[in-house]
């Protein structure tokens, strides 16, 4: 039986890894750290609410008195870290907080496990630290260039990349220094349920359906390699399980699909759906397909972002070799799984888009 600790587990990936774990792993404890920042959201995290073994505790990484008694009364003996800030966009307007959280809260982290695990003589008698990374700390790739490898340098061009890559450096250190038992993977772009409507995949669908354009930054050419989250969620297990200590494994879905394409496989997708289904179009007025128009309407290029990376690609062939992981996803039924998601839970992303979801935080913790 394994005590596990998911950093982040309010946040859209992490959220679907504590229902991934609690369906497949039902008798295992289950603790969340979560600070639940404006991309924290608890209301993701109910259909475990009631599992057995599992608990919430609103909390910030690099709170080390608060860390160590998690790890101590919990005995916890596997830490999945998912902690971060994670938006581009956000790290560009205000870096203070990627460095906060994914370097010095990486390290307060780090810091706390090193005592309880490797110093204390009642620590557990095997540990785990995973750390979930980013393929953005790689760089970017023009049309030609090879797919990232493990072993393609680092070239982190936003503060975002930058503070992933400098926390992916720190956990390293401390397994070559320390000899914590690490392992870190290194994702593509993800999507699905619970993601955040700032990002690009939810954020067009949302917009979509409420009528509002549908931003695409310079001339949409820019390439993402896209994965389905429970695809993630199911290569993560696999790192744990069955990857090297100290090892870092690429997670990818061979799936390179240019941003415009995307927003326009969106609107096809949504205008075949308001075909089909009448009362969609007087739930959603505004949506052009409510009133027979075509989606993609909607679409407006926009300025570009800073220093926006051109090209990411994943070679995602050591953790298909080593481990036998494959996703099971396509892109096509996963953006189609997204889209009914979020039109079967509206509630969840009104509530984001007008921020009361954040009133759990209000009411759980008045004074
Ligand atoms: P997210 O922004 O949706 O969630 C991050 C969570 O971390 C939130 O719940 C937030 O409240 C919490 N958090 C932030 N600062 C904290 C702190 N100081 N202490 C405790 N909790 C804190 O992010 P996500 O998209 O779920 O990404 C999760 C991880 O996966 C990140 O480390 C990210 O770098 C990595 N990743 C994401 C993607 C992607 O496409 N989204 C791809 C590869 C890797
Ligand atoms: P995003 O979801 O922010 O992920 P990342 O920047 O981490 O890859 O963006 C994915 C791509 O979509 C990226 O090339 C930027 C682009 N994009 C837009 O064109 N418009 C938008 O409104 C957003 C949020 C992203």
């Amino acid at each position: 039986m394994t005590s596990l600790l998911v950093t982040g587990g309010a946040g859209f990936i992490g959220a679907n890894f504590v229902q991934y774990w609690a369906t497949n792993y039902a008798d295992d404890s289950i603790v969340v750290l979560d600070a639940l920042t404006y991309a924290g959201n608890q209301a993701s995290l109910e259909p475990v609410a009631s599992h057995e073994g599992y608990r919430f505790v609103h909390g910030d990484i690099r709170d080390r008195e608060l860390v160590t008694k998690l790890l101590v009364d919990d005995k916890v003996d596997t830490i999945v870290h998912f902690a971060a800030e994670s938006h581009v966009d956000r790290s560009i307007l205000e870096p203070d907080a990627f460095i906060r959280t994914n370097v010095t809260g990486t390290y307060d982290l780090l810091e706390v496990v090193r005592d309880v695990w490797l110093g204390r003589d009642d620590a557990p008698a095997s540990h785990r630290f995973h750390h979930v990374s980013t393929d953005e700390v790689y760089g970017t790739l023009d049309p030609d260039d090879a797919a990232f490898t493990e072993e393609t340098p680092y070239a982190p061009n936003s503060p975002y990349a930058a503070s992933k890559a400098a926390s992916d450096h720190i956990v390293r250190s401390y397994h070559h220094t320390y000899g914590l038992q690490v392992t870190t993977s290194n994702c593509s772009n993800n999507y699905g349920r619970y993601q955040f409507p700032e990002k690009l995949i939810p954020l067009m669908i949302v917009n979509a359906l409420t009528g509002k354009p549908l931003p695409v930054y310079g001339d949409g050419s820019n390439i993402r390699d896209w994965l389905y989250v429970d695809d993630h969620c199911r290569g993560i297990d696999q790192v744990i399980r069955k990857g090297r200590i100290g090892e870092t494994y690429n997670i990818g879905g061979n799936c390179e699909r240019d941003n415009i394409s995307i927003v326009k496989e969106i609107c096809s997708l949504i205008d075949q759906r308001f075909g089909n289904d009448s009362e969609l179009s007087a739930v959603y007025k505004e949506c052009p397909a409510a009133s027979g128009k075509s989606t993609d309407s909607l679409i407006t290029f926009v300025k570009d972002r800073p220093g926006h990376d051109w090209r990411y690609a994943i070679d995602a062939s050591k953790i298909e070799s080593e481990l036998e992981f494959a996703p099971q996803e396509i892109f096509e039924s996963g953006l189609t799984k997204t889209l009914a998601w979020l039109l079967e839970n509206e509630p969840w992303w009104r509530a984001v888009m007008d921020g009361s979801y954040r009133d759990w935080i209000d009411t759980q913790y008045q004074s």
